[in-house]
């Protein structure tokens, strides 16, 4: 089945997992501990009844949209995700483009195999780039420096990993960084020629936003060390004050699943925040994104943009995250299947699949507009 042929985000998924050694996704399939977070991200999406309406003008349909300010073609963004390139060579400026091509926003992980400056040269439109802060404050403020020199139009500054969640299934795969390469992980890529054969074509510098970069890091082997001890588990709200003055352009602060975290964001001067849980990689037993949502929006009003990730797999999911009063949201692993799928046009045809659900879903809820969808298209009582 080539990826053209898929109907599902979940047909993705099952390429991918054809295509892709064991170890890296699994990475991307999986959440901390008990993945109980991971799997109600997903579950509670389906909890939520759409009104179905008939006799209304369904014709001249639009899903244009602006999320900070920029004009999307859907409210949807691809999240940032670590060790993309693991998933296919080249992972992150492939899906650069294919984002870029279709006119959603790209961020990029400040844990991606390309660089900031790699996924610059392949594309002509800024994109985003998402920091984590480390202890190492020269590397940050290098980091930061780097985004601004690239043209990115917006951080996405993430809060909810100042330590790392366990993730069981990465333990027992023994994934590292960089990747070791026992017998067991040697026969794992043995089983996946196509994946091995595009690796082999690449001579991209792997990890190029650390390697070279962080003191301590002048190559790979150092790395797995630097990033276990690096997180700066003194994060505090003080510390956006620097990041946000460094940076002087869109700030959106990302892993907010709190009231009162929303409401202490409001004097952070960022322009949004995203609804997240990591996509239930850190904190096991959390409620999920899409639950914390319509609180979340009552707590901040009109005063801040609220985006949400997590658990969504399909248009309706979007839809129903827009109408809770998100203006946009974001795909982690849906893009990572199509990327381990098929490149490009793997990434390409997540975006498509998503688009036709949320056109269809909009027009059978007698809608043609996406900023006319509010709380009165869902049900609150079935
Ligand atoms: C992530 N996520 C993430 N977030 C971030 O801020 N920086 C990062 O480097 C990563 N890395 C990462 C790797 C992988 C493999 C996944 C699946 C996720 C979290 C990501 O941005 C997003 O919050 C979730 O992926 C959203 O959930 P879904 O769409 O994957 O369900």
């Amino acid at each position: 089945m080539s990826v053209e042929q898929a109907l599902t985000i979940a047909d993705l998924k099952e390429q991918a997992r054809r295509r892709v050694p064991k170890m890296f996704f699994e990475y991307a399939d999986s959440g901390a501990w008990t993945e109980g977070t991971y799997r109600a991200n997903e579950e509670d999406f389906h909890k939520i009844k759409l009104r179905q309406r008939v006799l209304v003008d369904m014709s001249n349909r639009s899903l244009e949209s602006e999320m900070i300010g920029e004009k999307v073609s859907m409210p949807v963004a691809l999240a940032p995700t670590g060790f993309t390139g693991m998933q296919h060579a080249d992972g992150e400026m492939l899906a650069a483009q294919a984002a870029e091509a279709f006119g959603v926003p790209f961020t990029l992980s400040t844990m991606s195999i390309c660089s900031i400056e790699d996924v610059r040269s392949v594309t002509t439109k800024p994109f985003w780039f998402q920091l984590y802060v480390m202890q190492d404050k020269d590397f940050v403020h290098n980091l930061i420096d780097r985004a601004k020199a690239a043209g990115c139009s917006a951080l996405v500054l993430t809060l909810d990993l100042q330590i790392l969640g366990q993730r069981h299934k990465d333990l027992r795969n023994g994934l590292s960084a960089p990747p070791r390469f026992t017998p067991k992980h040697l026969w794992q890529m043995a089983t996946r020629p196509f994946w091995c054969l595009d690796m082999l074509g690449t001579k991209r510098r792997t990890f190029g936003n650390i390697v070279g970069h962080a003191k301590g890091v002048a190559d790979l082997s150092s790395l797995s060390s630097w990033t276990s001890e690096q997180f700066d588990p003194q994060l505090s709200w003080k510390d956006i004050e620097w990041i946000r003055d460094r940076w002087g352009g869109k700030l959106i602060l990302k892993g907010i699943l709190d009231e009162e975290d929303a409401r202490m964001s409001l004097g952070s001067g960022a322009d949004a925040i995203i609804v997240s849980n990591h996509g239930g990689r850190q904190l096991d037993g959390a409620a999920s994104s899409i639950s914390m949502l319509p609180r979340i929006v009552d707590a901040v009003g009109d005063r801040m943009e609220v985006h949400l990730d997590g658990g969504i797999r399909s248009g309706q999911d979007v839809l129903k995250a827009i109408c809770y009063g998100a203006k946009g949201t974001y795909i982690g692993r849906p893009f990572l299947y199509g990327l381990g799928a098929g490149g490009k046009a793997g990434v390409r045809r997540a975006l498509e699949i998503i688009r036709k659900e949320l056109d269809i879903t909009m027009a059978l809820c007698g809608e043609r507009d996406l900023k006319n969808l509010s709380r009165d298209n869902l049900y609150k009582d079935v």
